[in-house]
């Protein structure tokens, strides 16, 4: 081979090898970090022209609407929801609220639906200037397979997050779940727009980007927002309900002062029905709420009855310091006093929390006194990316399952058979367990 030959082959040959380590660098969980860092401070420095902050966020919000959340740099003209399903002859557009947060972030948030039965609803943000690509939201029929991804916890930790997501995106793979079921605590302050961006919507979007298609079912933490019910409240991403009781709620003084809050909602997941409470505001409303959820013939005639609440009933691992002496020992004292009472009674099959940075499981049997004399399981799944809780503060001697780090749970749901998987990130099974009727 002449010289002039092998001098160009081996150019090449180095040319692929500094492009595949860029390649592995740059697909490093951790580097992403360094890639949304540089790519918001070009945003925050109006360096780029007017483009999308954060693509659509989807929420679902009972059994057959969903909540959308994007942004842009600029104002962005008159955007629409345009939606349809696989069912329907013709488009729907939906016009969204606009809220100025910034001089950089405009916000925009819409509520479409009813999408009825349909197996694949569409949506797209359609504008002029700021257009996304087309979303399908895939809906298995009721007794089919639902795959539901449950974590919780992610605040203050994206770099954890990262990590966890990375083992989400490939434990998935194509096969993105149907739900996303996030138990709390997204961020850490609910007013910062740095933590939103750089704890909940970067990490996301950056791997995997499956909030778009796959809808949240949030369950609000004490992170998450701020207590009160006000237009143009501190709650940046988090004020979606705020939506759905406009005028009506927000004229009256009870939102006004704190004491009247609705997080809460039910939706279904298949044969599974879920019950979503705010731990954080307990209310005259959210009890008269849960009671009448539990009797429900939807909530009774289920396979599998699920309540869905940040804060456990059974905490046993949190700093001791403001455990004992800051009195966050009683902070979810109504949640074990009042409502678990009540998710006996009612034959709640699994209640799942976050809010404690570690895994616990525990299945329990009601014993006498309940009207029903079976099992009844609890979850913490605090586990997505802020730092760990090691230290034990209460022992309740019921937990099967203790797991000190960061995890993420597979729950799929078909028919009469329930599929539970803890997962860690190194790919290893945590804690497994099924229930089968
Ligand atoms: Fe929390």
């Amino acid at each position: 081979m002449k010289l002039c030959h092998r001098r160009f082959l081996l150019l090449t040959l180095s040319y692929m090898f500094v492009f595949w380590v860029l390649l592995a660098v740059l697909r490093n969980p951790s580097i992403q970090t360094f890639r949304s860092i540089v790519g918001n401070w070009i945003l925050d420095n109006d360096l780029y022209p007017c483009t999308f902050r954060k693509l659509p966020m989807l929420y679902q919000h009972g059994d057959s609407h969903y909540f959308v959340v994007w942004e842009t740099t600029c104002p962005s003209g008159d955007p629409m929801v345009e939606w349809w399903t696989s069912d329907m002859h013709s488009h729907v557009y939906t016009e969204p609220w606009y809220r100025r947060i910034d001089a950089n972030h405009h916000r925009y948030t819409a509520i479409f639906g009813p999408t009825g039965n349909a197996s694949n609803v569409f949506y797209k943000v359609n504008n002029y200037r700021q257009s996304t690509q087309q979303y399908k939201i895939h809906r298995p029929a009721k007794h089919a397979l639902h795959r539901v991804l449950v974590m919780a916890d992610n605040q203050n930790g994206p770099s954890n997050f990262r990590k966890v997501l990375a083992r989400i995106s490939k434990f998935y793979g194509s096969n993105t779940p149907d739900s996303i079921l996030h138990v709390g605590d997204s961020v850490q302050t609910a007013r910062s727009l740095k933590d939103w961006q750089k704890q909940l919507f970067s990490p996301m979007e950056d791997i995997g980007g499956m909030q778009h298609r796959t809808p949240t079912i949030f369950v609000p933490g004490n992170h998450d927002h701020d207590k009160r019910r006000k237009p143009n409240n501190s709650n940046l991403y988090t004020d979606m309900y705020h939506g759905l009781f406009d005028s009506e709620d927000l004229g009256n003084s009870a939102v006004v002062d704190g004491k009247y809050h609705r997080f809460y909602h039910s939706v279904s997941v298949g044969t599974a029905r879920i019950i979503v409470l705010d731990a954080e505001c307990p209310s005259a409303e959210q009890s008269e709420f849960l009671e009448h959820e539990l009797q429900s013939p939807e909530f009774q005639n289920a396979e599998f009855k699920i309540v869905a609440i940040h804060i456990p009933p059974y905490i046993e691992f949190w700093d001791p310091y403001t455990w004992n002496d800051k009195g966050e020992k009683h902070w979810g004292e109504h949640i074990r006093i009042e409502y678990d009472p009540m998710f006996r009674k009612y034959g709640v099959d699994l209640v799942i929390s976050g809010h404690q940075h570690n895994y616990q499981r525990s299945t329990v049997h009601r014993g006498p006194g309940y009207e029903r004399d079976d099992p009844i399981t609890y979850a913490i799944v605090g586990g997505a990316g802020g730092r760990l809780d090691l230290r034990r503060v209460e022992d309740y001697h019921m937990y099967n399952v203790t797991y000190l780090d960061h995890h993420f749970v597979s729950l799929d749901i078909e028919s009469k058979r329930l599929h539970w998987v803890a997962r860690n990130i190194a790919d290893e099974t945590v804690d497994e367990f099924v229930l089968q009727h």
